[in-house]
């Protein structure tokens, strides 16, 4: 493995960062100081040191889901003082967690949040197109011409759609619920696509991240994520 994605992984700084440490000279494999931006890695037998000190990848990188409220704002601090993500972290969660993009304020449901900084930063990129799943309670019945817009791609203000998939989970006449399923990722997108179909948002849940499902956590709870899901992850990431 190459020695920035190493030190990427193991959340020490961004690959670029990284990068930057090694040219500074600070970073030494087997104690010798490695600035070569080609050098490679065994994190099985190697012994890799920032400054001096030991990194260690698997005590570097966590990996949660959070059942997000509503009411809590998707950052690690709020300068205004409101109710943050991070407040629902374990106590004893590591340091330099962040969140993999951004649920509304009013929005509930799987929020992913980790200190792998080269994951996180490729799961959020269009490149990689991760699907997110998300279920919406919408005013009035969705019709199948509707359903089928939002698959094929909504105009909005900032452009046409993806290609998405949507299905009605349930209706009974004045509400509904839409199950919709985007690889984008873009400002209020659900709430903006269904809007533009007639349906304005009630309620908006995430219930699936990628590979990642929301399962029965409870709201405001926390898990890791298994050893299978953070595998699942970077494969979907595209990582090499
Ligand atoms: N789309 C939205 O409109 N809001 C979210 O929080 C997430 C996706």
């Amino acid at each position: 493995m190459r020695l920035q994605k190493f030190l990427a992984r193991a959340g020490v700084a961004s690959r670029r960062g990284s990068e930057d440490l090694m040219t500074a000279g600070r970073v030494a494999v087997n104690g010798v100081v490695t600035s070569e931006l080609g050098a490679k890695v065994d994190p099985a037998t190697d012994t890799v040191t920032v400054d001096g000190r030991e990194v260690r990848p698997d005590e570097g990188a966590a990996y949660f889901a959070l059942n997000k409220p509503a009411g809590y704002v998707t950052t690690m601090s709020d300068p205004q003082g409101r109710p943050t993500v991070a407040d629902l972290m374990p106590a004893d969660a590591p340091a330099g967690l962040f969140p993999v993009g951004r649920l509304d304020l009013d929005t509930t449901g799987l929020l992913l949040l980790t200190s792998d900084g080269e994951l996180g930063h490729r799961l959020l990129h269009p490149r990689h197109h991760v699907w997110k799943t998300y279920r919406a309670e919408v005013d009035g019945e969705p019709s199948d011409a509707d359903l089928r817009a939002l698959a094929d791609g909504i105009e909005l203000d900032d452009g046409s759609t993806a290609p998405a998939r949507a299905h009605l989970v349930w209706s009974e006449g004045s509400r509904a619920e839409v199950e919709l399923s985007l690889r984008e990722g873009r400002k209020r997108q659900v709430k903006r696509m269904l809007s533009a179909v007639g349906h304005p948002v009630r309620a908006l849940h995430r219930i699936a991240f990628g590979p990642v499902e929301l399962g029965d956590l409870a709201p405001g709870a926390t898990r890791p994520l298994t050893d299978a899901e953070v595998a699942a992850l970077h494969a979907e990431a595209g990582e090499d």
